[in-house]
């Protein structure tokens, strides 16, 4: 990306900033025909929910660890019908996760951390997907991690992911809204949600590093939460990670 890029990039971040998320999600699908929604199976269901209101057919991918939980797995196929949109289900590959789990077993994030897992469960799935489109779209917010959100942009040159001489560009539409309105707006609009939510699940991920919150506890400290709060990024977002 050359110097005049970046500096669009900025700009048109700072226009989207006051934005509401259903405009900028407008403006993500008319500016960029290869675009895909990174849905994980919970309260960004409202990406879905804005974005096929205004495209039918949009693009939209989750990653199956294949350690989700039953609940998510059904939400998934609930979501895919009632939209009547194709959810590309992207997997890991079989070689490097047999190898992970003959090595370490099932459950070694506990003992030295969930990067290896996320890794081959998440990652190279994810990087797999991202090299077939020019621009995602993730249901990331500030307040979902002061420990590594807190400043995410609407708009940013995904710089993770991005490849030799092509930039990724990455959509956080949902940066600027709070949970709150997040849930007032699947109320309003009677959209399906992962039925987890009513058992004290906040934030969800896979079964085994996800647990419910209770009063007073942040939405993260139910996710790893045997590990530091400013590590709590499972690579899927690894430029919110101040290097
Ligand atoms: S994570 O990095 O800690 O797992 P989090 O659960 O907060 O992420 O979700 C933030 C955004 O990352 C989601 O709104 C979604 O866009 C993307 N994401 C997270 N998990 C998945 C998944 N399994 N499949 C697709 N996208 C995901
Ligand atoms: Fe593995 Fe846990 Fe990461 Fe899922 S969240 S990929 S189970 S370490």
């Amino acid at each position: 990306m050359s110097a005049s890029e970046k500096i669009e990039i900025t700009d048109i971040n700072s226009d989207l900033q006051g934005k509401e998320p259903q405009e900028i999600i407008e403006y993500a699908l008319e500016t960029h025909d290869n675009i895909a929604i990174s849905f994980s199976g919970a309260e960004d269901v409202v990406l879905v929910d804005m974005a096929t209101k205004l495209k039918k057919d949009v693009q939209v991918f989750s990653l199956d660890t294949g350690r989700l939980h039953p609940e998510t797995y059904r939400y998934l196929d609930k979501v895919r019908q009632h939209y009547g949109i194709a959810i590309d289900i992207q997997t890991p590959e079989a070689e490097p996760l047999n190898q992970l789990v003959r090595e370490k077993g099932l459950f070694s994030f506990y003992q030295d951390g969930h990067k290896e897992c996320c890794g081959v469960r998440k990652i190279m799935p994810l990087k797999r997907k991202l090299l077939t489109l020019d621009a995602w779209i993730t249901g990331q917010r500030k307040d979902q991690s002061p420990g590594t959100r807190n400043e995410i942009p609407v708009i940013q040159e995904d710089r993770a992911f991005s490849r030799p001489g092509e930039t990724l560009t990455k959509f956080n539409p949902l940066s600027n809204w709070t949970s709150d309105q997040v849930w007032r707006y699947i109320r309003q609009n009677n959209v399906p949600y992962n039925e987890l939510h009513d058992r004290g699940f906040v934030s969800i991920g896979c079964e085994p590093c996800t647990r419910a919150t209770g009063p007073g506890q942040h939405e993260r400290e139910g996710r790893w939460w045997w590990e530091e709060a400013t590590l709590k990024e499972c690579g899927l977002h690894d430029v919110n990670i101040k290097k």
